[in-house]
């Protein structure tokens, strides 16, 4: 018999656990609408909205490193109201459900960005991208106050489940994830991307224009599913796990350390196919396992606690 995949996450039933994350899947998701069955895919996350358009940084803003890459994208996007009109209706076309993530500067931005959102229906979730820099170019997540007032302000006005995207860059990720949880998050996201750099030998000139950007793919997985790993043990709403899955079988690995569902970003931009080998390849290995949902994994990881040393 095949494994059910079907899930429920923030209070939606996704019919796998497989979602693109934010930024790495076309400019706005449906341009890719002719290379994969998008309807396959359990959630479509968006590239980040503001509320205004943004140009996002010069270039170069992409290189490539070991076992992954740095990007400084710079939130290039073409502002909420915008957005509202082709894109997000081609993408409700396409029958996955359709998170959009939202950035912002200051509280205001969330909320107005939200609030034009709200005008239309489809959209099943708001993911909040609080790794962006705020007005005094700090990283909303490392300014708490900011974080929880983000959430909060942003939770009353929305009308639909909010999910709070949080920075890996913390001294405590439990900590966070429980701020943005007594906020008012209805799930979280971990991680973003990894502040990091990389020098061209021909020139000793840094690869991005902005000197660093962040780190995603392959390489960061690792320190991700440790993300997610931390902060089930210490909170009750939902984990969208993120970082580094390229296969089915990290996809898996995030899901045993606590995410419900997961997004997958390089390795999509390697090649959209792969999301959909993702889904196939989950499947397969719960039906090896003999596993009839992919729900019994979560958290399953097994930790054998009289070998686990104080403090790990
Ligand atoms: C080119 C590029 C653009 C991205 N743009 C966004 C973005 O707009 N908003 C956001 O929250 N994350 C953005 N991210 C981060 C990804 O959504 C994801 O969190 C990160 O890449 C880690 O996942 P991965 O290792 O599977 O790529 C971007 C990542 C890349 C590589």
């Amino acid at each position: 018999m095949k494994p059910d995949l079907s899930i429920e996450f923030v209070g939606i039933k996704f019919k796998n656990p497989v979602f693109t994350a934010s930024g790495t899947f076309g400019y706005y998701g449906y341009e890719v609408v002719d290379l994969i069955p998008l309807e396959k895919l359990g959630a479509i996350v968006t590239k980040t909205i503001t509320l205004e358009p943004r140009s996002g940084n010069a270039q170069p803003r992409i290189a490539e490193v070991t076992s992954g890459m740095l990007n400084t994208i710079g939130l290039q996007n073409i502002g909420v109201k915008s957005f509202v009109k082709e894109p997000l209706s081609n993408l409700l076309k396409i029958g996955s459900p359709v998170i959009v993530s939202v950035a912002g500067s200051s509280v205001n931005e969330y909320v107005e960005t939200v609030k034009i959102l709200n005008l239309y229906s489809g959209v099943s979730a708001i993911e909040l991208n609080l790794s962006c820099p705020n007005l005094k170019k700090k990283i909303v997540c490392h300014d708490l106050p900011l974080m929880q007032d983000v959430v909060k302000s942003v939770k009353k006005v929305s009308n639909v489940p909010i999910i709070a995207k949080l920075s890996p860059l913390v001294t405590d990720i439990s900590e966070l994830a429980v701020m943005a949880q007594s906020a008012g998050a209805d799930g979280i996201t971990l991680a973003n991307t990894y502040p990091a750099m990389a020098i061209d030998l021909k020139t000793f000139k840094s690869k991005l224009s902005t000197v660093k950007g962040g780190l995603s793919g392959a390489c960061i997985k690792p320190m991700s599913v440790r993300c997610v790993y931390d902060a089930y043990q210490d909170i009750k709403i939902p984990i969208l796990g993120c970082g580094g899955i390229m296969t089915g079988e990290d996809a898996v690995e995030f899901m045993l350390a606590g995410a419900t569902v997961v997004s997958v970003g390089s390795a999509s931009l390697v090649s959209p196919e792969n999301l959909i080998k993702i889904i196939d390849e989950i499947e397969k290995i719960l039906k090896e396992k003999n596993i009839k949902s992919v729900k019994e994994i979560i958290g399953a990881v097994n930790i054998v606690k009289n070998i686990c040393q104080k403090g790990l």
